[in-house]
């Protein structure tokens, strides 16, 4: 389970708790109606064994396939690549199979790499599953390259509609256009907004082809829901996370670090980045999110926390290995740092996190812990949980709705009518 401790003695003096304990009975309402309804529904996702046995019997088709493309932007191309990298880390092409490739965006340059890549795959006549994920089925991006990578199929004699699964709302344009093209459609349920879409077939299908462990990761999604469902809004990490960061978000402090002392997560944390942002930043509010990692960024952006404006609350989330390798006794450096021979690398690591604690402390630079006991399945499961409902919550404090994007739609609107003008 996440533990989670924070810079502040006690949370409940804010009024924000009991302000939370409206949120807290809708989210509780949803969860008693099930199903679809309401756009907190994405939290009914982790008891939707229908749903995952479903995704589990659509991946199989593709377990095989040599190499994956997911093609997918915002929610779609954040989710499952954050937990892949997670668990299987940016290396994972050098020692898995399927190997992953993200295509995330009409740069030619990046999508004419994918594209080389795809050549090939079928060139050597192995086995290319590409994803499309849209839920509005409507993307310019996801389409483009979509529509790239379809014709690739189709000048090699492949048949796209075999090997190009597409993961879309039912009735999306795309769900249409599938169905009339005889393409395999894996469908998301109403009401799941694209950056809380992780734990639906969005985030889950590609995981499932890629051979992750899609249940783990809802039962840890499902222990953090649990968790503030059965201990209440005062007990519930989520919500004191969310109290947290809105008590400093009122007296200026707009800015939110979430720095992982962990490189394999970075994806997660720009995951992190687009929840908080897209969420929240609404009717001239909002609390941007910056991304950190430790110890890299103790060399580039540290300075600026410790030192510049006091306009910043940070997280910290930190993971408690227990092994790994130690610096060999014997080394020809040893004049050059004292006391680091034979000690493990997670050793330092927590030396550096301790002192970096310490540092804010003195400083009185507001933050908090957040500690993984290790990166699973399961705890990524309830890491990315924490963070949907400490969105909600803050949501309610903030008073905007988190789960909507008009910017997002006015951008995609405008990029269509231009394509259209020319
Ligand atoms: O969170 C969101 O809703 C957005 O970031 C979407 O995920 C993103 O714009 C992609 O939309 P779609 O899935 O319709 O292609």
């Amino acid at each position: 389970m996440l533990q989670f401790e924070t810079s502040e003695k006690d949370l409940s003096v804010t009024p924000f708790l009991d302000q939370l304990q409206v949120e807290f009975k809708k989210i509780q309402q949803v969860m008693a109606t099930g199903g679809y309804v309401d756009d907190r529904a994405s939290l009914n996702l982790l008891d939707d064994q229908a749903m995952l046995e479903r995704i589990a019997q659509l991946a199989k088709p593709y377990q095989d396939a040599k190499v994956v493309i997911l093609v997918g932007m915002g929610g779609p191309g954040l989710g499952a690549r954050a937990v892949q990298e997670a668990l299987t880390g940016i290396y994972h092409n050098l020692n898995h199979t399927p190997r992953i490739f993200y295509a995330d965006t009409v740069d030619s340059v990046r999508l004419d790499s994918i594209l080389k890549i795809a050549e090939k795959t079928l060139k050597d006549r192995q086995k290319l599953t590409v994803i499309i994920a849209t839920q509005s089925g409507g993307t310019t991006e996801t389409i483009a390259a979509a529509a790239t990578l379809q014709a690739l199929f189709q000048s090699t004699g492949i048949d796209p509609a075999q090997h190009m699964p597409l993961i879309t709302n039912e009735d999306s344009k795309l769900d249409v256009w599938g169905d009339e093209h005889g393409f395999t459609r894996i469908l998301v349920p109403p009401k799941i907004g694209g950056r809380y879409s992780i734990f639906s077939p969005v985030g889950l299908f590609p995981l499932a082809v890629l051979g992750f462990d899609i249940q783990t990761l809802v039962k840890g999604a499902r222990a953090v829901r649990d968790q503030t469902l059965t201990g209440g809004i005062k007990k519930s990490i989520a919500a004191l996370s969310a109290v947290q960061i809105a008590k400093h978000y009122k007296t200026g402090k707009n800015i939110h670090v979430t720095f992982i002392f962990a490189p394999e997560l970075e994806s997660i944390g720009l995951w992190c980045r687009q929840i908080m942002a897209e969420s929240l930043g609404k009717n001239q509010l909002g609390i941007t999110p910056t991304v950190a990692i430790g110890s890299r960024e103790l060399h580039s952006m540290f300075q600026l926390y410790m030192d510049g404006p006091d306009d910043k609350i940070t997280t910290f989330v930190k993971i408690m290995r227990t092994n790994g390798r130690t610096v060999p006794e014997e080394n020809i450096f040893s004049t050059l740092v004292e006391s680091i021979e034979n000690k493990s690398f997670q050793a330092i690591t927590e030396a550096i996190f301790s002192g970096v604690v310490r540092a804010y402390t003195e400083k009185k630079r507001q933050y908090a812990i957040l500690s993984l006991p290790q990166i699973s399945a399961e705890t990524i499961g309830s890491f990315l949980q924490f963070k949907m409902l400490e969105t909600m919550f803050l949501g309610s404090i903030l008073g905007v709705n988190p789960f909507d994007q008009p910017g997002v739609e006015a951008y995609k609107v405008e990029t269509k009518r231009i394509l259209a003008e020319k």
